[in-house]
């Protein structure tokens, strides 16, 4: 799969790329590249963002700016780039990011991931440029990268390669295989430590009891609303 990602600041996915289950994933031929809107602005100092229309606090991308960065790298014009391939502007306000928009992002052979700053995007990019918009969750972060990064971990561990065991990915949270619950409690070793005991059936090697123990636990904590009922 290919990953691009359209950022103000590429150094940031260069820590990301770093580490091991993307680095895994890129040595198994997937790839993660950066374009840097700054690149290819002809505003004069670099320029990329502007206030926006009608007032308000901070600055907004502006839309040529990604329309020239976009053509400049892709070669083509950007309202014809989303048919091609996904390009997906992170925005809280978006699609909310979850297994099944995973699974299906995962399926593509390429993606794109547009990064706002300061006070997002311009919305000619989302309503133009965009074939999705995404958000990791109803809160607001100072920049589209750290949900770039989201999508991109959530996305690459889903892909052969990425994870060191094959079936990692596939009993996991709201995953099919747990019928979109969440994942059931995990032990190790110590079985005893202060007192606290791990579940008897776990150490028993009776598969079709622990089967159906992991699947009672995680059915209770989807019941429960997905959060665990701590004391
Ligand atoms: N950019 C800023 N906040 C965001 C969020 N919650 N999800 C996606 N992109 C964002």
């Amino acid at each position: 799969m290919q990953l691009d990602v359209v950022t103000l600041f590429p150094e940031w996915f260069e820590w990301f790329s770093g580490q091991r289950h993307v680095a895994n994933a890129l040595t198994h031929g997937h790839e993660l590249r950066t374009l840097n809107p700054r690149e290819h602005t002809s505003l004069s100092g670099g320029q990329v963002d502007d206030t926006p229309f009608g007032g308000g606090a901070g600055m907004v991308l502006r839309v040529d700016v990604m329309d020239a960065a976009l053509r400049g790298f892709y070669g083509v014009d950007p309202v014809d780039l989303r048919h091609q391939r996904r390009v997906l502007a992170l925005t809280p306000g978006g699609r909310i990011l979850d297994d099944s928009f995973v699974g299906e992002l995962a399926a593509e052979p390429a993606i794109t991931l547009l990064c706002g700053r300061y006070e997002g995007f311009d919305e000619r990019i989302v309503q133009h440029f965009a074939s999705d918009a995404v958000s990791v969750g109803r809160y607001v972060l100072a920049g589209g990268e750290l949900a770039a990064m989201v999508v991109m971990d959530a996305v690459l561990r889903k892909l052969p390669g990425s994870l060191g065991h094959a079936d990692s990915a596939l009993e996991e949270s709201f995953s099919a295989a747990l019928g979109g619950d969440p994942e059931y409690p995990h032990y190790t070793r110590p079985a005893e430590y202060r007192g606290w005991k791990v579940p008897e059936v776990l150490l028993s090697g009776h598969h079709e009891e622990i089967r159906q123990w992991r699947r009672a636990r995680s059915r209770e904590r989807g019941a429960a609303g997905g959060g665990s009922s701590l004391p």
